[in-house]
């Protein structure tokens, strides 16, 4: 078969994303190949996804021996890998049970339902952040803070109220009889990587406690270890009721799963809800496997010893460009504030074999691997110098 050009690729596939003209063809690691042979350092991991690199080996292996075995029976059935990967997730969070779909928005859907539910139809309201992003389908889009996610898509779905992001009073204005869930990422992703204070955490715990409200935590971007603990929340005081997860669990194979605790989990009966795919054999080996390595002392040590390296880095890039206005990092969910616009720095780091993004149009976002090396830091952050003096 002849090898279809990108032009032909843009006939059939919707244009619903923005693409670089490079086509990848191979990945190993912290890089990524294309069909020229020119290979990038991966440090944005597919917005949080190769968290281990790509194609970590023990995940790999787990994906070849289960699809041995078994790869899809209906959820009617029991299937081992499932019930494993619930009991690792459960164990490494809060009390309770975990329902799994295939996305980041399947997840947070599935939170805005159990929130819902456990609201008995009396309350109702959700609040989340301002800057926040949480999906693109109906409900996860109406959850997100972002005016730009939802042009063209009016009517929205009702009973979303946005605040702005570690302001308490605004939050506290926000709550009344009808708030059921707040609906928080502790670090935001999209949204340019704002990290939540300590106080503005207590202050979401002890309105919580206070009005019998569920906190919902988004971990789909900040968890599966980016910030040094498995989810963002662990490096604060908060107990969340609800936490979702998609992204890097099962290392690039499709998955979402929302971890409910008990007193949540308790509404939820068959049939209210499901998804074909959620929780199959396959993904879940995948995902028992990525936890595995991500619970490992060599993985937190690496992470822990490379957010070292980059605060240091970050500090001296910073006193050398007097474009940056700031920098903001949570273990390895780091954010360059400019004060211009970040695609063109971007672009350059990618034209030099650098795989980096702008978001907000002002912020340099890296999401490198867990598993990076000091080398393939030290080459970033070179690169990266490079393409900010030639502003
Ligand atoms: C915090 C957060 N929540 C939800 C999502 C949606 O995940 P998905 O694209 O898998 O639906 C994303 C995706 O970037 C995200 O960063």
């Amino acid at each position: 078969m002849d090898r279809m050009t990108e032009e032909e690729f843009d006939q059939y596939v919707l244009p619903v994303y923005q693409r670089f003209p490079i086509t990848i063809v191979e990945a190993e690691g912290s890089y990524i190949y294309d069909d020229n042979g020119k290979k990038y350092l991966d440090f944005l991991s597919g917005w949080s996804v190769s968290n281990l690199g790509h194609r970590p080996r023990p995940v790999v292996d787990a994906i070849k021996e289960q699809a041995d075995k078994l790869i899809h029976v209906p959820n009617v059935f029991y299937q081992e890998p499932q019930g494993e990967l619930a009991k690792l997730l459960v164990e490494n969070s809060i009390k309770g049970k975990v329902f799994f779909g295939n996305s980041g928005a399947e997840a947070n859907e599935a939170a805005i339902k159990f929130a819902k539910l456990y609201g008995g139809g009396q309350r109702h309201k959700i609040i989340t952040t301002e800057r926040s992003f949480h999906g693109r389908t109906s409900a996860t889009m109406a959850a997100t803070g972002q005016d730009r996610i939802k042009e063209g898509f009016a009517p929205h779905l009702p009973g979303f109220v946005h605040v702005r992001f570690n302001d308490i009073e605004a939050l506290r204005s926000a709550v009344d009889d009808d708030t059921i869930a707040i609906m928080l990422e502790p670090v935001q992703g999209e949204g340019g990587i704002h990290i939540a204070t300590p106080e503005y955490a207590a202050a979401i715990q002890q309105i919580c406690r206070e009005k019998d409200i569920l906190l919902i935590v988004d971990e789909v971007q900040s968890g599966m270890g980016r910030t040094g603990p498995l989810f963002a929340y662990q490096g604060y005081d908060l107990r969340p009721d609800i936490i979702t997860s998609a992204k890097s669990l099962a290392s690039g194979l499709p998955i979402g799963a929302t971890i409910l605790g008990t007193k949540v989990a308790a509404n939820v009966r068959p049939g209210m809800h499901g998804s074909t795919f959620g929780g199959g054999a396959l993904v879940a080996s995948a995902a028992i496997a990525t936890l595995q390595m991500l619970l490992s002392a060599e993985v937190k040590e690496n992470t822990a010893m490379l957010s070292g390296l980059f605060a240091e880095k970050l500090a001296e890039l910073e006193k050398k460009h007097g474009c940056i206005q700031e920098t903001r990092q949570r273990g390895l969910m780091i954010g360059i504030e400019l004060d211009q616009d970040s695609r063109p720095v971007a672009q350059a780091c990618l034209d030099e074999g650098l795989f980096i993004n702008s978001t907000q149009h002002t912020v340099i976002r890296l999401l490198p691997p867990l598993t990076a090396t000091t080398e393939e830091v030290e080459q970033a952050v070179s690169i990266l110098d490079g393409a900010l003096a030639a502003l």
